[in-house]
């Protein structure tokens, strides 16, 4: 499929062969990743985040002054006309006026397509709410592929909070375009996947198991995706104080698992990972933020130029 003026909503728009056109260009964009190439001189990138954001905003923000372009960048509301009552569709109107390619947070599912089709030019969703995050799903698959030189035929286990997590339902999705070995869905049952992730599951044919149970599988893996319990996104907290704490991964649970066992997380962590666990082989998750630069350069060099 063409990428030029392409909108990026869900990773299941994409096929796993668009996938690895990304992880091409990204594998080129790694010279440049603290020099800089000037691909997109005078574009302009609207950065929208309605929602907290470290890495993303960040590193899509560096992605483009990389490429030699420029951002106008929102994060909170205090400080724009949103404060005043503007809604969100004329926000986007303005935004796409001004910018070539308009990048979204929100906490409303669904926010970024309803963006994209207000907006002309290409809209990128980082995340609306429980939802999708596309994104994060290509750098994490992007650090599969680049440590395993491979993504399909893996025993991929997905950890922790994969109801309220749109990181983990767009990595299962993106993960499931390579056709995994095995895909373990580990979760307390009150946090397991949401009905419709289990039915696309069920229609692309994925060996998938639901399991409470990371020990007994842990030893099976050759990656470990591990997210964090979503607090804000609880209805109710007095379920979040139920769960919270439900797996930790630290050095002693580790003993057996495979040599060369990757460990990925989105982060941020809160205790679902021990720091002492950051300093074996199996830590990837530091890495796998780094290698936001490269495919949110790609990502951009393909949407803003064409293939
Ligand atoms: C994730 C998010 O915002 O969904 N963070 C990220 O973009 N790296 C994961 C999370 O907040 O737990």
């Amino acid at each position: 499929m063409m990428f030029k003026g392409r909108d990026v909503i869900s990773i299941l728009d994409f096929t796993s062969e668009d996938l690895m056109k990304i992880f091409r260009v990204a594998s080129e964009m790694e010279a440049y990743v603290k020099t800089g190439v000037d691909l997109l001189r005078d574009r302009i990138l609207a950065l929208l985040f309605f929602e907290p954001s470290t890495r993303t905003m960040f590193s899509f923000q560096t992605a483009m002054y990389r490429l030699g372009g420029k951002c106008l960048v929102f994060s909170g509301v205090e400080r724009t006309s949103i404060a005043k009552g503007e809604t969100l569709g004329d926000t986007i109107r303005m935004m796409d006026g001004y910018a070539n390619a308009i990048v979204i947070r929100h906490k409303i599912e669904g926010a970024a397509k309803y963006a994209a089709e207000i907006a002309e030019a290409p809209v990128i969703n980082a995340g609306d709410g429980s939802h999708h995050h596309p994104t994060q799903a290509m750098l994490d698959l992007y650090t599969i592929w680049k440590a395993r030189g491979r993504i399909g035929g893996l025993k991929i286990g997905v950890l922790g909070d994969l109801k309220y997590g749109r990181a983990s339902t767009s990595f299962i999705f993106g993960a499931s375009l390579f056709k995994p070995e095995t895909l373990y869905l580990i979760s307390p049952p009150e946090l397991q996947v949401k009905p419709e992730v289990r039915d696309k599951l069920g229609e692309m044919n994925i060996n998938y198991v639901e399991t409470t149970d990371l020990t007994n599988v842990i030893k099976e893996l050759d990656v470990l995706y591990v997210t964090r319990i979503q607090k804000e996104r609880f209805p109710d907290l007095a379920e979040y104080e139920r769960v919270k704490g439900s797996y930790q991964i630290n050095r002693s649970l580790l003993t057996g698992v495979k040599d060369d066992l990757m460990i990925l997380h989105p982060l941020p962590r809160v205790d679902e990972i021990s720091p002492e666990v950051d300093e074996t082989r199996y830590a990837y998750y530091f890495e796998e933020a780094r290698n936001a630069i490269p495919v949110r350069m790609a990502l951009l060099k393909l949407i803003l130029l064409g293939d």
